[in-house]
C-alpha cells in the first residue's frame, strides 16, 4: 500500500498479486489491486475486484466508496451514488463518501438533495476545507439570488483559511466576487495570490480577467496547463463544472446537418480534445480520428476513454501549422474560449484542412454588435458575431453558419454561446 500510495503501481501490483497467491482471497489485497486496475484503465476489472473484497468484508466503507468512485468516474452516477449510500451504512462519519455522495447527487441536477448532503458533510466535519470549496461551488452553479453568491464567496473565503494551500478556493473567491461587482475586492484576491506566487499563471490570467492587468491574445500555454492539468487530476471538479455542459453534443449534432450519413470516411483532427468527450459522437464519421490538447492530465484521461487513433499533447495552432492539408474536419468544443483573437489559429486551420473540408467549433457569445472579443471574469474569452464573421472570412472560409445556443450553466444563469461552422472553398474557390 506505501508503494500504491507513493504511484509506483508496478511494484504495488506486483506485491498485491503476491500477496494473493499465499491467501487467494485477502480483502485488501483485492480492494486496492481493484482501485489500481482502475488506475491503469482496466476499470471493470477493477470493480470486480472490489466486488470480491466486498462478498468478504460487506461491511467496509473505504471498498464501498472506491467502488462508488470507479463507477463516478465512468460515468455510472446511478450505481456510484448507490455505493456511497453503503459506505455511509456502515461508516456514518466517512467524509469522503459523504462529499463523494454529495458531489453525485449535484451531478444529477438534484440540487436540493445535493444540499442536504453538503450541509451534512460540513457539520460531520467542519474544518474540511475541500468541503467548503465545494459547497462554494454548489452554491455558485446553483445560485438563485445574490445571497447564494456571497455565501460561494464565504465558502471559497473559509476553504482557504483551513488550507492555505488550496489555492483553487482564491480562484473561486475571485470569480465570486467579481460575479457580485466587487471588482476591486476581485483584483485584489489576484494581487495578493500573484505577490505570493510571482510565477503562477493562473493569478496572472485571473488578474487581466478581471480588468487588472492587460490581456493577453490567448490564454498562455502555462495557464491552460495548469488548470487544466488539474481538472483532470480531480474528477469531481470537472463535473462540477461541467454542468449542464453540451457543446459536444450540439456542436456534433448541427455538424451532422452538414456531412453525409456517418460512413467512417474523415481525417478528423478534434482540436482541444480534453477528456475526449466529443470522440465518442464524431467517431462514426471518421476514418482516422486524431486528439491533440496542451494538458498532458486531459490526454491521458481520453486515452483511457479511448476512440482515437492519434492522441498528441501540443498547442493547437503550431500542431496547425504542421499539419497542411491533413483534415476533412476540424473540430472544436469550448477551446477557442481560451483564444481572443482568433485570426492566427483559424487560418493555420484553413491551411490543415484540404479544400472542401470543415471547421466546426463553439465560442461564449458577446451579444453586442460590435467587432471585438473580451476576457471574461471566468477567464474564459467571448466574441461578437461580426468579429467571428469577419476573422473566418479574412481566413479563407466560406458557408459559414454561426447558431446561438446554451452550452453550459454558470452562476445560476445559460452560458449562451455560438455554434460555428464553414467550409473551406474547394482548390480556386473561396
Ligand atoms: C473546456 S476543455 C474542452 C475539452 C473538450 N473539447 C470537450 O468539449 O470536452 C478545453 C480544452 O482546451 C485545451 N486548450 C486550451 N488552449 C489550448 C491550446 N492553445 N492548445 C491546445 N489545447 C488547448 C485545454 O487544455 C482543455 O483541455
Amino acid at each position: 500500500m506505501q508503494a500504491h500510495q507513493a504511484g509506483d503501481l508496478d511494484r504495488a501490483e506486483r506485491l498485491y498479486r503476491d500477496v494473493l497467491e499465499s491467501y487467494v482471497a485477502q480483502p485488501d489485497a483485492l480492494h486496492y489491486l481493484g482501485v489500481l486496475e482502475h488506475q491503469r484503465g482496466r476499470s471493470e476489472e477493477g470493480a470486480e475486484l472490489i466486488r470480491t473484497a466486498l462478498r468478504i468484508t460487506p461491511r467496509h466503507p473505504d471498498a464501498h466508496n472506491n467502488l462508488g468512485n470507479i463507477h463516478k468516474e465512468c460515468g455510472r452516477l446511478a450505481e456510484a451514488e448507490a455505493c456511497y449510500r453503503r459506505a455511509l451504512e456502515h461508516g456514518p462519519a466517512h467524509c469522503n463518501a459523504q462529499s463523494n455522495l454529495a458531489v453525485v447527487l449535484e451531478a444529477q441536477e438534484r440540487p436540493e438533495e445535493a444540499f442536504q448532503a453538503y450541509t451534512k458533510l460540513l457539520q460531520l466535519a467542519p474544518r474540511f476545507a475541500h468541503g467548503h470549496y465545494l459547497l462554494g461551488l454548489f452554491l455558485r452553479n446553483y445560485a438563485q439570488g445574490v445571497e447564494h453568491i456571497e455565501q460561494s464567496a464565504e465558502c471559497f473565503r473559509e476553504a482557504h483559511r483551513l488550507d492555505p494551500g488550496n489555492v483553487r478556493a482564491l480562484e473561486g473567491l475571485g470569480v465570486s466576487l467579481y460575479t457580485l461587482g466587487r471588482h476591486a475586492e476581485a483584483a485584489r484576491v489576484y494581487r495578493d495570490w500573484l505577490a505570493s506566487e510571482p510565477d503562477n499563471p493562473v493569478p496572472r490570467h485571473m488578474l487581466a480577467a478581471c480588468g487588472g492587468a492587460e490581456a493577453p491574445p490567448r490564454a498562455d500555454d502555462a495557464y491552460v496547463r495548469e488548470v487544466f492539468d488539474g481538472f483532470a487530476d480531480s474528477f469531481d471538479e470537472q463535473l462540477l463544472h461541467n454542468l449542464g455542459y453540451r457543446a459536444p453534443q450540439v456542436l456534433v449534432d448541427a455538424l451532422a446537418r452538414r456531412l453525409p450519413a456517418p460512413s467512417g470516411a474523415l481525417d478528423v483532427l478534434d482540436a482541444g480534445c480534453g477528456t475526449g468527450l466529443c470522440a465518442p459522437l464524431i467517431r462514426p464519421h471518421a476514418r482516422h480520428l486524431a486528439g491533440v490538447d496542451l494538458s498532458g492530465g486531459m490526454v491521458d484521461k481520453a486515452h483511457l476513454r479511448g476512440g482515437y487513433d492519434e492522441l498528441a499533447v501540443a498547442e493547437l495552432t503550431a500542431w496547425l501549422q504542421a499539419h497542411p492539408g491533413s483534415y476533412d474536419l476540424v473540430l472544436s468544443a469550448d477551446t477557442l474560449v481560451y483564444f481572443g483573437e482568433l485570426g492566427p489559429v483559424l487560418g493555420a486551420a484553413h491551411e490543415a484542412l484540404r479544400p472542401g473540408g470543415q471547421v466546426a467549433f463553439t465560442l461564449e457569445a458577446l451579444e453586442t454588435e460590435d467587432d471585438r472579443s473580451e476576457l471574461s471574469s471566468s477567464g474564459r474569452y467571448r466574441h461578437t458575431r461580426r468579429y467571428v464573421e469577419r476573422v473566418l472570412g479574412e481566413a479563407g472560409f466560406g458557408g459559414v453558419e454561426i447558431a446561438a445556443d446554451t452550452l453550459r450553466r454558470e452562476a445560476g444563469r445559460e452560458v449562451v454561446g455560438w455554434v460555428v461552422l464553414a467550409r473551406r472553398g474547394e482548390a480556386g474557390m473561396s
